[in-house]
């Protein structure tokens, strides 16, 4: 639905009800307020562009999400075993992303390398190696 559409069905709404129009622009303008102070922060910062860092939210995401659904969702095991920082102590980050990348032969981990970038597997591991995404 564009703008323009939503902008239509919005006034079509005011005249049967104006006051809960009226609550809704609230509400639209509040949710465009602070998605501009969510996003904006992100876009200014440092040389690589915001793009980036959205890329990277979308990556921590997914480790939570897709990793999580056999890792658990705080990484601490499941039916994968827990890839806390402690767990990978012997493991390089270049071979957390082989293990990534390739997964892991007659076991439930697949490979990623059909859906995710060589940067994106490196960022990962860097990120299980550091213990970043994890909470406490
Ligand atoms: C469908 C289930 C499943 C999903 C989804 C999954 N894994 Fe796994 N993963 C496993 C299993 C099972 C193992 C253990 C394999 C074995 O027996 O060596 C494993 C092993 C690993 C290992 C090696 C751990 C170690 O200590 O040897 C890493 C690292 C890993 N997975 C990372 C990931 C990441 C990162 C993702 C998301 C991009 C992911 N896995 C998604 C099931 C899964």
């Amino acid at each position: 639905m564009g703008v323009v559409t939503m902008l239509i069905t919005l006034g079509r709404t005011q005249s049967l009800n104006s006051s809960w129009r009226e609550g809704q622009w609230r509400r639209l303008v509040s949710a465009a307020l602070l998605f501009g102070l969510v996003v904006t922060p992100a876009t200014v910062m440092g040389d690589e562009s915001g793009a980036q860092a959205a890329g990277q939210a979308r990556l921590a995401n997914l480790v939570v999400q897709d990793c999580g659904s056999c890792h658990g969702l705080t990484l601490r095991g499941g039916l994968g075993p827990p890839l806390r920082p402690e767990d990978l102590g012997d493991l390089s980050v270049e071979a957390i992303a082989a293990i990534i990348r390739e997964g892991v032969p007659d076991t439930a981990m697949p490979p990623w390398k059909p859906l995710l970038s060589p940067k994106e597997i490196h960022w990962i591991s860097q990120q299980l190696k550091s213990g970043a995404l994890v909470s406490p």
